[in-house]
Parts: structure tokens; C-alpha cells; sequence
């Protein structure tokens, strides 16, 4: 049956505050991080009829007990979807929620979708880091990959160790900037409006409300040279200029772009392509380099069409990797405008579709630029990217 592929445009995105690991959110269940996104979209998007979600897709990479039973299922019926509204379970680690938005994707494309949700959630307070993993002997005994390929940070210092040229200076500087980036996207009001407050409930402080992200942090280069280098001694790699450990989730919308034009939805942004490629392990944070050769030569395009970046910043090292790799200043104004995990947060699962959300944000703001990017690198070595088209361009020259 002959078909056409249909365009897929992404509608909304949402996301809760992000915690810090056993910090606001040491009470509160990751699926009703998760849920509560959920019912925000809908909330915010009244023109969709809730029956005519044909799927959500969620991703947790640790999936059990609150992020277990078929979170994506779970969560659809908790939000008051309708029963008929299916759902599932999705886990590519970092790149949980970025996987969920390409999946579903699909999905529109070939038909078998109208609208979709996909997003995702990490709760690393009730579900650490490498929790309960029991890796198969042989992935090491054969040497597929070097023990530290296991440990995020140490593939950190593993690529410092490939790329001298990236010093810690640079990379504390990169981590201070984007603490600098995010407090005056905070000031201006740029992160607020896709936030969701969530409720808090404490034992022993009682009930709350969290409204803001809870990892940013005042800093300065000469604090910043003092921190502890926790995965080496002498490394290179510390909480200033890595991601933290975060509880947060996200969700967005996405649809086909007819459907989203009969119902009156918002067209935030268009699809281009996208491409997840494997790397070494043991230096998984240079993922997103070979990722964004894919997708750009799947859409016909070079870096030099892309205008706007949004790179996850699971490290520091890693995302200048990058912008070596393309030629890009390390303060190029192009790249997460409004800072990134280093500061914001990195819940696993679920940043995927936070950079896609301040993505089309900053298209919003930025008619001159046509496309953008969101990367990320990926555990045991992965590397994913999503190229979308700005709908509000207005044809000038980047
Ligand atoms: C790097 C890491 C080990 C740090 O964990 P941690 O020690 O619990 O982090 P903390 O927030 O307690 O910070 C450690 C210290 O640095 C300080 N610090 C952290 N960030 C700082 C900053 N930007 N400026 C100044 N000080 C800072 C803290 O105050 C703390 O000081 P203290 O020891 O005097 O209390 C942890 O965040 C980590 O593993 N990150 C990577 C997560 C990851 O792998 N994600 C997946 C990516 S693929």
C-alpha cells in the first residue's frame, strides 16, 4: 500500500522543576513527577480532545517501583486519560525521552499516530545511579567495553584524556557560564513558563510547593578550582563542571502536522531528522559527534544551516568536545542560551525533552534562524540528535 510519510511537528512541552537527589522531591513519587506533566499538556492544550492520544511513551531508566509498571501506561491512566489511551515503557538512558519523542515520531509519520505524548523521568533520590544493574561478566571478560565505560564520569575523564586540549580551566569555565546563562534566564522569566509547580508533601517540614529548579548555584572560577575530582585523583572532571544528580520529569506533545492544523494546536516546531549512532564506551560523551554527522546528512544539511543549539551538558568536556569538533567558541551565543544541565539539572531520563522544550522556546524568539538542534551523549556509548525546523521563519538569511 503506497503511503506518504507525514510531517511531525512537536505541539508543547512541559517539565517539573528539577530537584536534587534526596532534596525536595525525597517524597514524592517519580510517577507523579511524570503524571503531573502530563496533565499540564492537556491542561494547556484544551483543543485536544483527551481520546485522541494514540499513545505515550515514557521513559525511565531505572524501571522499578515508582518508575515501574509500564510507566508510560501507568502514568496515562493515572493523568485521566481515557483506559482506551495506550501507553509504555521506554529506557535508552540519558537519551530516555529523546528516544520516546523519535519513537512516537515514527509512529505519526508512517500513520499509526495522530497525537502523542512522549516524555520522560528520572527520580536518582529513589533510584541511584546503577541501581540493581547486574551487567552480564562477559561484557567485560570479552573487553566489549573497559570498566570505566560503566561509570559516567570516569568516560568524563577518559575523554579529557583524548582531548588535551579541552583543560579543566575551560571546562570550569564552561560550567560557571552556564550557571551564568541559567540565573539570567531565571531573572528574565525565560525557564518559568514551561514549568509545572509541583506539590510537596515532607514528614517533617510539612506541605510545599516547588517552583523552581533546585541545582543552580552561585559559583566563581577560583570555587570552582577547589572542588574535589571525584571519579580520578588529579582528574579533571567535579560537580562544577558535570551535571548533578536530579529527580525530574517531562513531557510533550507531538502530532502530525495536519492533525495538529485541524485542532488548532500550537506548531512549535517541525521534525527534520534525527540520529542516534554508537561510540566507544569508554568515551561516551564524544556520542554526539558522530549522532549529528548522521542526522545532518539524513536531512541534506551542514552544522553551518543549524542556528540555535540546545546540547545537554552531562559534562562539560563533552559538549566542548563538540564545539571543537564543529569549530564553535565555547561561549558561542548559538549554544543552550539559557545554560543547561550543569546547571538545571540532568534527571536521566527525561532532558531529552527539556532541551526540545527551550528549543522552541528560543525559535519563538528567533525567526532569523530556520533550524536548531537538541544532542546528547548517551550511556555505555551512544549518541543521539534531533534536528528540527523553526515554523515561525521568516525566509531571511541566517
Ligand atoms: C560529580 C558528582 C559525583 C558530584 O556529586 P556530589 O559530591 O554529591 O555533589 P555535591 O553537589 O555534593 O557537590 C560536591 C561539593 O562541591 C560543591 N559544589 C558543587 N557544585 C559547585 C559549584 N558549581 N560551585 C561551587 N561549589 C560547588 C558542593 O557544595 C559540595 O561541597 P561540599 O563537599 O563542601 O559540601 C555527581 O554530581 C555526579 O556523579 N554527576 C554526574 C552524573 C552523571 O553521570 N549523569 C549521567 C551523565 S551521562
Amino acid at each position: 500500500m503506497p503511503r506518504e510519510v507525514r510531517e511531525v511537528v512537536f505541539v508543547d512541552g512541559v517539565r517539573t522543576p528539577f530537584g536534587k537527589a534526596g532534596g525536595m522531591y525525597a517524597e514524592t513519587r517519580a510517577d507523579d513527577l511524570v503524571i503531573r506533566c502530563i496533565r499540564e499538556l492537556m491542561r494547556r492544550n484544551p483543543q485536544l480532545p483527551p481520546e485522541m492520544v494514540d499513545e505515550v511513551a515514557i521513559a525511565a531508566t531505572t524501571q522499578t517501583g515508582d518508575q515501574g509498571l509500564t510507566i508510560g501506561r501507568t502514568a496515562a491512566l493515572l493523568s485521566g486519560l481515557p483506559k482506551t489511551v495506550p501507553g509504555y515503557a521506554i529506557d535508552r538512558m540519558c537519551a530516555g525521552a529523546m528516544t520516546a519523542v523519535t519513537n512516537v515520531a515514527g509512529g505519526i509519520a508512517m500513520g499509526a499516530y495522530d497525537v502523542a505524548i512522549a516524555g520522560g523521568v528520572e527520580h536518582m533520590g529513589h533510584h541511584p545511579m546503577g541501581e540493581g544493574v547486574d551487567p552480564n561478566p562477559r561484557i567485560l571478560a570479552e573487553k566489549l567495553v573497559d570498566p570505566s565505560a560503566l561509570v559516567m564520569g570516569s568516560t568524563a575523564e577518559n575523554l579529557h584524556d583524548r582531548l588535551p586540549g579541552i583543560t579543566k580551566e575551560r571546562t570550569d569555565r564552561y560550567g560557571l557560564n552556564s550557571q551564568l546563562k541559567t540565573a539570567k534566564a531565571y531573572a528574565d522569566g525565560k525557564l518559568q513558563p514551561d514549568m509545572v509547580p509541583v506539590a510537596l508533601r515532607s514528614a517533617e517540614q510539612g506541605w510545599g510547593l516547588a517552583t523552581t529548579d533546585e541545582a543552580p548555584r552561585e559559583t566563581s572560577m577560583e570555587k570552582l578550582a577547589t572542588l574535589k575530582t571525584p571519579f580520578r585523583p588529579h582528574g579533571r572532571v567535579t560537580a562544577g563542571n558535570a551535571a548533578g544528580l536530579n529527580d525530574g520529569a517531562t513531557a510533550a506533545l507531538l502530532a502530525s502536522e495536519e492533525t495538529a492544523r485541524e485542532l488548532g494546536l500550537p506548531i512549535a516546531m517541525r521534525m527534520v531528522s534525527y540520529g542516534f549512532v554508537g561510540v566507544e564506551p569508554e568515551i561516551m560523551g564524544y556520542g554526539p559527534i558522530p549522532s549529528t554527522e548522521k542526522a545532518l546528512k539524513k536531512a541534506g544539511l551542514t552544522i553551518d544551516d543549524i542556528g540555535l543549539f540546545e546540547l545537554n551538558e552531562a559534562f562539560a568536556i563533552q559538549v566542548l568536545a563538540f564545539l571543537d569538533h564543529y569549530g564553535i567558541a565555547d561561549d558561542d551565543p548559538r549554544v543552550n542560551p539559557w545554560g543547561g544541565a550543569i546547571a538545571i539539572g540532568h534527571p536521566l531520563a527525561s532532558s531529552g525533552v527539556r532541551l526540545m522544550t527551550q528549543l522552541a522556546r528560543h525559535f519563538a524568539e528567533h525567526p532569523e534562524v530556520r533550524y536548531g538542534l537538541t544532542a546528547m551523549c548517551i550511556g555505555i556509548g551512544m549518541g543521539g540528535t534531533v534536528i528540527w525546523e523553526n515554523p515561525n521563519w521568516d525566509g531571511a538569511a541566517k
